[in-house]
């Protein structure tokens, strides 16, 4: 398959207007179990490590959800003291997860037999399924379904809500998925003024 001039657009816009939605922006509206499929089925065609596909889901129900809500009100306002100098921090709106429509837990599973690819480079695993997420925030926003990426958690205790072993399981990510108001033309931590862009050439070493 070739790819043309027009392609190359539709991917950079994907790219650029591809958002973190949380809270104050998802809207009540259910997410089908075909669109849900979609975005699951791209997780899978995503690299990895030795074709190791080390990924696993967890659909979260409504009975794990209150308890991960329960837990990162705790850790969002244990970080606060992290971020003093920044007093914005309280006043943001940091996760979606009882607004959104569907959160999944991702997790790494830990292979028993040596990967290829992964014998120097033990997170490579990790980073795989990072590439995996991607694929699901990307597929999100082209079915206009918003993604938020949680991380104010601590794994242990969403181990223990999940009931993972972190001897087979390394807990990744957070998501929260649903329709949205809007997608914000520019990431809110830009229009919040917390960071700049930053240029291609702040990113390269000489
Ligand atoms: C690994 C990772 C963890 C993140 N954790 C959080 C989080 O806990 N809460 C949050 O509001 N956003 C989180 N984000 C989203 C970032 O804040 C967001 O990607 C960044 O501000 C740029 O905005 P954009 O994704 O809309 O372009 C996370 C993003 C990544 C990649």
């Amino acid at each position: 398959m070739k790819f043309n001039k027009k392609d190359l657009k539709t991917l950079s816009n994907i790219i650029v207007s591809r958002r973190d939605v949380r809270g104050n922006n998802f809207i009540n509206k259910k997410i089908s179990n075909k669109k849900l499929d979609i975005i699951l089925q791209s997780a899978l065609n995503a690299p990895s490590v030795g074709y190791s596909q080390p990924w696993q889901f967890i659909i979260v129900n409504d009975e794990k959800r209150d308890l991960v809500y329960k837990h990162f009100k705790k850790s969002f306002d244990k970080s606060k003291k992290k971020f003093l100098d920044k007093p914005v921090y309280s006043s943001l709106k940091l996760e979606g997860i009882k607004e959104s429509n569907i959160n999944i837990a991702v997790y790494y599973k830990k292979s028993k037999n040596d990967i290829l690819g992964q014998t120097y480079m033990k997170r490579t695993g990790e980073y795989s399924v990072v590439c995996a997420i991607l694929n699901m925030w990307l597929t999100a926003r082209v079915l206009n379904i918003g993604m938020g990426w949680v991380s104010i958690l601590k794994p242990k205790k969403i181990n223990k809500i999940f009931d993972m072993n972190k001897n087979e399981f390394k807990f990744i990510a957070y998501l929260c998925f649903g329709y949205t108001k809007e997608f914000y033309s520019e990431p809110e931590l830009k229009k919040l003024k917390w960071n700049k862009k930053i240029n291609l050439s702040d990113c390269l070493i000489s």
